[in-house]
């Protein structure tokens, strides 16, 4: 059980007040909010040991070296990582999709298949097209029902030998669908392909094992746990890295540079040129902590609580529909009134204090399957309540009794 009215003094920001009205922040799946107990991280690093790392031989450095690689250990031990080198710091799951994507660019040729999910947010679409058109591969789409859940048997028919690689996420941001992952990484290796798992929806609520998994690649957002924006991570399996060629060029990520020639660093180093995100690294690496002391089942059980609160309260109310009725869902909800537009309800809803997300949510192929230009997106975390679901609810009536 969790004491959320206690978790909630964890978080300055859910004092404040939006057009004189209490804060209710419903965009979880857009950024999280982040604990006292992160911002004090932060702090700490510039006020006390802010300097470059794995370069200088100054106590500030080796300090702030050591407290980055801690972060590194805390994410392996926490998505269960083989090697600690097996986790890459990244500026998000963006950047490491892109990585992953950049570096297939010569193990690809014409023929070669990609297959995507009908699910996937643009940043899980964008870069394998763009793969494709580097490389003559091409893609294929495993397509949704009505529900908003993956048809695998469809999956089953697009596999084959020239199956290169597999892109799905855990979790849909735009309906909350929890894909059923470990069936779909079986079959991709049943045909030889690799596997990425999109896993930016799925880390603040669900602890993925990657070994157990057996995933090829994860990747995730610092953000969407509790942590700051421009940090996140991507898992490879240690041959993959191994295989892959470095995403960009610069410092850090050499063995030896030469007019002539360079030679690359061992992971993770390779993948990591340039001066990173550090207070962001060390900051993940307390978000981390911060999730594990609340717990994932305790926030699963009651997310999950929430969300059906919220789908019974929100089916009461005449036009309105719910976009994503998938068997196993986290604690998003997608939905639109009649003929409204998404857009009008969220503004009139701002001017109440409540902050929810509004149009097509980076997976426009999803909005065109319903035949809608977006929705109104309410995503709840395990610092929301039920008091504020019954506040957003009469909210939402009168905006729609405002806009009728
Ligand atoms: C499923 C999914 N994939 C990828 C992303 C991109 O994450 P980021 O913008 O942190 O790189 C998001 C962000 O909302 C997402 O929900």
């Amino acid at each position: 059980m969790l004491n959320v009215s206690e978790i909630r003094k964890d978080f300055p920001i859910l004092n404040r007040k939006v057009n004189g009205k209490p804060l209710i922040y419903f965009d979880n799946a857009a950024t999280s909010q982040t604990p006292q107990q992160v911002i004090d991280v932060i702090v700490d690093y510039y006020s006390n040991y802010n300097a470059n790392i794995h370069r200088g031989v100054h106590s500030l450095s080796q300090e702030a070296t050591d407290a980055y690689e801690q972060a590194r250990l805390k994410i392996q031990k926490h998505f269960n990582a083989k090697h600690p080198y097996e986790v890459i710091f990244t500026s998000g799951t963006t950047h490491g999709i892109n990585l992953v994507a950049n570096g297939f660019s010569s193990l690809l040729k014409k023929g070669d298949e990609i297959i995507v999910s009908a699910l996937e947010h643009h940043s899980n679409i964008v870069p394998w097209q763009m793969l494709c058109e580097r490389t003559g591969a091409s893609l294929k789409v495993i397509p949704m029902n009505e529900s908003g859940e993956l048809i695998l048997s469809k999956y089953d028919t697009l596999l084959n030998e020239n199956t290169k690689l597999v892109f799905v996420n855990h979790i849909s941001n735009a309906l909350g669908t929890i894909n059923p992952i470990e069936t779909i990484i079986e079959k991709a290796h049943k045909v030889g392909a690799a596997i990425l798992v999109d896993g930016a929806q799925s880390c603040p609520h669900i602890k993925p094992d990657v070994q157990k998994l057996d995933v090829d690649f994860y990747v995730c957002s610092a953000h969407k746990l509790c942590g700051p924006t421009g940090v996140g991570m991507l898992y490879g399996k240690e041959d993959w890295l191994k295989k892959l060629p470095p995403y960009q060029g610069g410092g850090e990520m050499i063995a030896e540079v030469t007019f002539e020639k360079t030679t690359y660093a061992d992971l993770p180093h390779k993948f990591e040129a340039g001066t990173p995100n550090i207070s962001g690294g060390i900051a993940f690496g307390a978000a981390i902590d911060y999730m594990n002391s609340i717990g994932f089942d305790n926030i699963a059980a009651y997310e999950h609580e929430l969300l059906d609160y919220a789908t019974q309260q929100l089916q009461q109310i005449e036009g309105l529909k719910i976009y994503g009725t998938a068997k196993e869902k986290t604690s998003v909800i997608s939905f639109n009134v009649g003929t409204i537009h998404p857009y009008d309800v969220g503004t009139i809803l701002d001017k109440m204090g409540i902050a929810v997300r509004t149009g097509h949510h980076c997976a426009q192929p999803i909005m065109d399957f319903y035949k809608i230009p977006g929705t109104i997106r309410a995503s709840f975390m395990f610092y929301n309540t039920k008091e504020e679901i019954d506040t957003f609810v009469a909210a939402l009536k009168k905006a729609i009794m405002m806009l009728s």
